[in-house]
């Protein structure tokens, strides 16, 4: 390692970029890599289903929907920093592995189709960043087309996700007429489809250009510096603390597609982006990324990466010290001492193997069938649990029998593994203990159809009873079974706890008004 630990550490940014599918999340993350010199060419890699570096065709099931069905991880150096993106999958490919990954992370970037607004996708991924306490920032894409009113974006922050904003730059103009941003930040404007010295303008002291210019003469000018004015008026202040807390995102607009605000928002990011942060123990303790010895929990595990070796990889997010290869480790929940000799790192479009790792990093660790998801996993003498990961509130269910009864215990030991690993949930009906299983994506029962066949032999049969609203209940005693009916179902999870599942919002509405009493929740 080049500087000290505690140096390498504080150098760390890990973050997650969210948004709904099509936002520009892999045009975004191209462009930064690029500005972080991991790939040559700032153009766009056209057909992402084959980009070299984002994807990762480990499973079968990766090579025949070209997608990646896993979180990459990917590193690169800007400024002094060491930059850790983590890959929020989106489409069909959304699961709860996605969710998991923001556990992982210690800031968040959402990106936005300005044309689109905030929209469902979006919000799912910004509830579990809320509930984090997660830094989160704002990138307003595609102002290189007409979108709606910025200021009407803004609000649509505010109102839909109900976290307040801070615009930090503002358009001139839009689509066709985008002629750049006023910097309130850095107090210049930035032009678009401008190069060279002239791409920044200074700002006077009054706000407005500092120098001569023909914009000065366009509406869109005009009309950008009235609504600034407004906004330094009426709007927030920006304010670093809560920023920090996830209370106050700052707002960016851009366009990934053209490189345009990209590099002032990677910068700007960087220097408010958090280092790696504390995280708590199951006893309420708080371990400091800079106590010296290593610690770390599992977010996720991937099998069968390599199909001639069955591997599996857990991937662990370092939260204290520093990794050395050959090190050994206990795995507390086991109280099993294990050498990590082998470990994997993603950079770019290799699979490297990495010798050091610190607070923040995300290492890739072989498994032959020690880890589970939510492991901590501690060096040295240390003994302690990090807290428990969340559970997810599942959306789409099947049931599911093997289609050759002979083969039911296979069946039922391939269940248990996937579920322990935290691929799917399980739940089985009342009394005829019918097997249901649940997944937050459409996704998650292709991997599992995939590994029963590959990894226990077993073929199954899944008959999709569509979505359904699953609420827990407080007061299980209070529950009758005859008040199911036609649109909802009392099922138990794996832990025998009660759950109803309801056939839409307005069954559960309809439910809450007839039994008052009954106090539902749902997990996150
Ligand atoms: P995702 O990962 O969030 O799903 O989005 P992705 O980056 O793949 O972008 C989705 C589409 O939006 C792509 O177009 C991409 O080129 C386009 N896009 C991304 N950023 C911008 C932007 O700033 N301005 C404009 N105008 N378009 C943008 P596509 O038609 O699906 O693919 P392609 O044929 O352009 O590659």
């Amino acid at each position: 390692m080049q500087k000290p630990i505690n140096e390498e550490i504080t150098s760390r940014r890990t973050f997650a970029i969210i948004s709904h599918p099509d936002a520009g999340k892999t045009t975004m993350t191209e462009k930064l890599l690029y500005f972080g010199g991991a790939i040559r060419d700032a153009g766009t890699v056209k057909g992402k289903k084959t980009g070299k570096y984002a994807t990762s065709d480990w499973m079968e099931i990766e090579k025949q929907r070209g997608i990646s069905v896993t979180s990459s991880v990917l590193q690169f150096d800007y400024d002094g920093k060491r930059v850790n993106i983590l890959d929020t999958p989106g489409h069909e490919d959304f699961s709860e592995d996605t969710y998991r990954t923001l556990m992982a992370v210690d800031a968040a970037v959402m990106m936005v189709d300005s044309a689109k607004g905030i929209e469902p996708q979006t919000i799912k991924l910004f509830k579990v960043c809320r509930m984090r306490g997660i830094p989160i920032f704002t990138f307003m894409n595609k102002m290189d087309r007409q979108g709606k009113e910025p200021l009407e974006l803004m609000e649509e922050l505010e109102e839909v996700l109900g976290i307040q904003s801070y615009a930090m730059n503002y358009p001139i103009g839009m689509g066709k007429e985008f002629i750049g941003v006023y910097d309130r930040f850095n107090n210049r404007i930035e032009q678009a489809r401008v190069e060279g010295e002239s791409h920044f303008l200074p700002l006077n002291e009054e706000g407005e250009l500092a120098v001569e210019h023909p914009m000065t003469e366009t509406s869109y000018y005009k009309q950008a510096l009235e609504d600034v004015l407004l906004l330094n008026e009426a709007g927030n202040e920006f304010d670093v603390d809560r920023v920090a807390k996830g209370e106050l995102t700052p707002v960016f607009f851009g366009s990934a597609l053209t490189n345009f605000g990209v590099q002032t928002f990677l910068e700007t990011f960087l220097q408010f982006a958090p280092s790696p942060q504390p995280r708590k123990t199951k006893d309420e303790q708080l371990v400091d990324p800079y106590s010296g010895e290593f610690s770390g929990f599992i977010f996720k595990i991937q099998a069968n990466m390599n199909p001639a070796h069955r591997d599996r990889i857990a991937f662990v997010r370092i939260v204290s010290g520093n990794f050395e290869r050959g090190m050994s480790v206990t795995v507390p929940r086991i109280s099993k001492s294990i050498k990590l000799s082998q470990t994997t790192q993603f950079l770019a479009d290799d699979r490297e193997t990495v010798n050091e790792a610190v607070a923040g990093d995300i290492i890739g660790l072989y498994d032959t069938g020690n880890y589970q998801i939510g492991d901590t996993v501690v060096g040295g003498k240390l003994n302690f649990q990090f807290e428990a990961l969340p559970q997810f509130t599942p959306e789409l269910f099947v049931r599911v029998t093997a289609k050759n009864v002979m083969k039911s215990k296979h069946f039922h030991k391939g269940i248990l593994q996937l579920v322990q690993e935290g691929a799917i949930q399980y739940y089985k009906t009342l009394h005829t203990e019918e097997v249901l299983l649940g997944a937050v994506g459409q996704l998650q029962f292709e991997v599992f159809e995939h590994r029963m066949k590959n990894e226990y032999n077993v073929e199954v049969h899944m008959e999709h009873i569509g979505s359904k609203v699953a609420r827990w209940i407080e007061n299980e005693a209070d529950v009758k079974e005859s008040m199911t009916g036609q649109r909802s179902m009392l099922v138990k999870d794996r832990y025998d706890n009660l759950v109803f599942l309801f056939e839409n919002d307005f069954a559960l509405r309809w439910f809450g008004d007839k039994y008052p009493d009954i106090k539902l929740y749902n997990l996150l």
